[in-house]
C-alpha cells in the first residue's frame, strides 16, 4: 500500500461553494472575458462582429454557445503576438509551443496571469496529495514548454521544495531521488517508465523510493498505465492536464482520493463538450470534443478554444467543480482503419495486460496499396526470449482484432528497442507517404 496521504486542510474558499455560487462567479467572469476580448483583441471583434454577437448579450453562460470557436489555426494566423489583449509591455513571460507542423503558437501572461497559474496548480498539487513541506521532483521540461515552469511555480506556491531537475539525464534523476528522497514527483508518465526501468537497471528497488504520489500529465494515459506505474513504484498515480493555449498544467487534476476524472478549475476556465463534426454542444455526460474558455486571464483571453481533446463533463465528486474523463486521445491522433476508429490509449489498455512486453510501444502507420496499415511495435521484457517475445505478439494482434475488431500487425523488438521519451511520447510514427 502507498504511503496515506496527509490531510488536506488548505482548500481554497472557492473549492468549496455551491454549484449555485460557482455559476454566479463564473457568469460574471465569463462576461468580463468576452468583453475584454472583444475590446481589445482585434480578432475576436471581427469574429464576434461576423457571428453578430454583441458581448453585451451574454447574459448567461448558455449564451456561450452563440460565440464562434477559436483553433490552433486562429494562432496561428496572429503570430507572434497578435492575441495579445494588452500592451506587450505588460507581458512578463511567454511561452511556445514545438511547432512540429508550421509556425509555433505563442501564449503571454501578465503578472497577475503567472499568479493565476500557480495558484491552480497549487490547488492541484494539493487535490493530487501533495502537501506544504514535501520535496517535490519536477521532471517535465524547463523551458518554452508550460510543464517545467508551471509545475515549478505552483509547487513553490504551495511551500514544497522544489527540486527543478527538467527532463533528460535519466541517471540523474535516479540519483537525486535517491539523495533528496522527494514525496512527489511531476513528469509524464512515459518518462516515469524510463526513470523507473533506471532505478531498476542500477538494482534499486523502486517500491522502497520515497515517492509517495505522482502526478502525470502532458499526454494521454490509461487506468491500465495507472494501476501499472502505482504497482512498480508503491506510489499514487494522479492525472494533470492542461494545455498551453488555455495557460498549461493546472487546468484540470484529479483527487488523490477519489481517482475518478479530472476536476476542472472552473473558476478560471470554463469547459464546454461538441461534437466534433457538427460543433454543437452536447449534454454533460456524452463524449465529445473539450472547449475551453479563459475566465480571468488578462493577457490573452481565449474563447471557446477548441482543444481536441476527447473525453466527457461528469458532475463533482471529491469538489463541487465538474470533472472531465481521462482523455482518450485527440481527434488529430485517431487511427481510422478500415472503418474503425482506434486511439492508441486502447492499444496500451491491451498491452499492459501481456506480462511478456514492456509498457513502450509505437503505432506505425504505414501505406500498401490504396490501404492503410497499422503496425503496432512493441518491446519485449528483458528475461525474455524472441520466440515467447514473437508469441505474446501474436496474442496483442488477436487481442486487437477482438476487442477493437480490426487486423493489425505486430512486431515484437529486442528490449529498449523503442525509442525512449523524455517528455512526451511519440505513439504515433506516420510513415505514409505524403501527397
Ligand atoms: O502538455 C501542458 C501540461 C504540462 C499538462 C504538464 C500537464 C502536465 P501542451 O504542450 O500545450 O501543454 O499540450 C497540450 O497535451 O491538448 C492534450 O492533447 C495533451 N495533454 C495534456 N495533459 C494531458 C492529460 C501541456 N493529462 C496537449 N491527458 C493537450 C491526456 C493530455 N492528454
Amino acid at each position: 500500500m502507498p504511503a496515506a496521504i496527509p490531510p488536506d486542510d488548505h482548500l481554497e474558499p472557492i473549492e468549496q461553494v455551491s454549484v449555485e455560487e460557482l455559476r454566479s462567479v463564473q457568469l460574471d467572469r465569463l462576461r468580463w472575458s468576452v468583453r475584454h476580448a472583444y475590446d481589445n483583441v482585434p480578432h475576436y471583434r471581427a469574429a464576434l462582429d461576423a457571428a453578430g454577437v454583441d458581448p453585451r448579450e451574454v447574459r448567461e453562460l448558455s449564451d456561450l454557445a452563440r460565440l464562434p470557436f477559436t483553433t490552433k489555426e486562429t494562432l496561428r494566423q496572429n503570430y507572434p503576438f497578435g492575441m495579445f489583449a494588452v500592451p506587450r509591455e505588460e507581458v512578463v513571460r511567454l511561452h511556445a509551443s514545438s511547432g512540429t507542423t508550421g509556425k509555433p503558437t505563442v501564449v503571454g501572461y501578465t503578472r497577475a496571469d503567472l499568479d493565476v497559474w500557480a495558484t491552480v496548480v497549487a490547488r492541484s498539487i494539493r487535490a493530487a496529495g501533495g502537501r506544504p513541506g514535501d520535496v517535490l521532483h519536477n521532471a517535465y521540461g524547463y523551458g518554452l514548454f508550460t510543464g517545467g515552469l508551471g509545475a515549478h511555480a505552483g509547487a513553490e506556491k504551495l511551500g514544497c521544495t522544489v527540486v527543478p531537475v527538467s527532463g533528460g539525464m535519466t541517471e540523474r534523476q535516479v540519483q537525486l531521488i535517491a539523495d533528496f528522497r522527494p514525496a512527489v514527483i511531476m513528469v509524464t508518465p512515459s518518462y516515469m517508465l524510463n526513470i523507473v526501468d533506471e532505478m531498476e537497471r542500477r538494482g534499486l528497488d523502486p517500491r522502497a523510493s520515497s515517492l509517495r504520489v505522482g502526478i502525470f500529465g502532458a499526454e494521454p494515459w490509461t487506468d491500465e498505465m495507472r494501476r501499472a506505474i502505482e504497482e512498480r513504484l508503491d506510489m499514487h498515480a494522479v492525472d494533470i492536464y492542461g494545455l498551453s493555449e488555455i495557460i498549461g498544467p493546472g487546468v484540470a487534476q484529479e483527487c488523490v482520493e477519489t481517482k475518478d476524472g479530472l476536476h476542472v478549475w472552473e473558476d478560471h476556465f470554463y469547459p464546454e463538450i461538441i461534437d466534433p463534426t457538427t460543433g454543437e454542444v452536447l449534454p454533460d455526460g456524452e463524449e465529445g470534443e473539450l472547449v475551453l474558455t479563459s475566465l480571468t486571464k488578462e493577457a490573452m483571453p481565449v474563447l471557446r478554444y477548441r482543444t481536441r481533446d476527447l473525453t466527457r463533463l461528469l458532475p463533482g465528486s471529491m469538489r463541487p467543480m465538474r470533472r472531465i474523463e481521462k482523455i482518450t486521445g485527440r481527434t488529430d491522433d485517431m487511427i481510422i482503419l478500415r472503418g474503425v476508429n482506434l486511439f492508441p490509449t486502447q492499444i496500451e489498455e491491451l498491452v499492459l495486460g501481456v506480462p511478456e512486453l514492456t509498457p513502450h510501444f509505437q503505432c506505425v502507420r504505414r501505406r500498401e496499396g490504396n490501404l492503410d496499415t497499422l503496425t503496432v511495435r512493441i518491446e519485449r521484457r528483458e528475461h525474455v526470449g524472441t520466440e515467447v517475445g514473437d508469441a505474446a505478439g501474436r496474442h496483442v494482434a488477436d487481442l486487437v482484432k477482438r476487442m477493437i475488431g480490426v487486423s493489425v500487425a505486430v512486431e515484437v523488438v529486442e528490449p529498449f528497442g523503442i525509442e525512449r521519451s523524455v517528455g512526451k511520447m511519440r505513439r504515433i510514427v506516420d510513415e505514409r507517404p505524403r501527397d
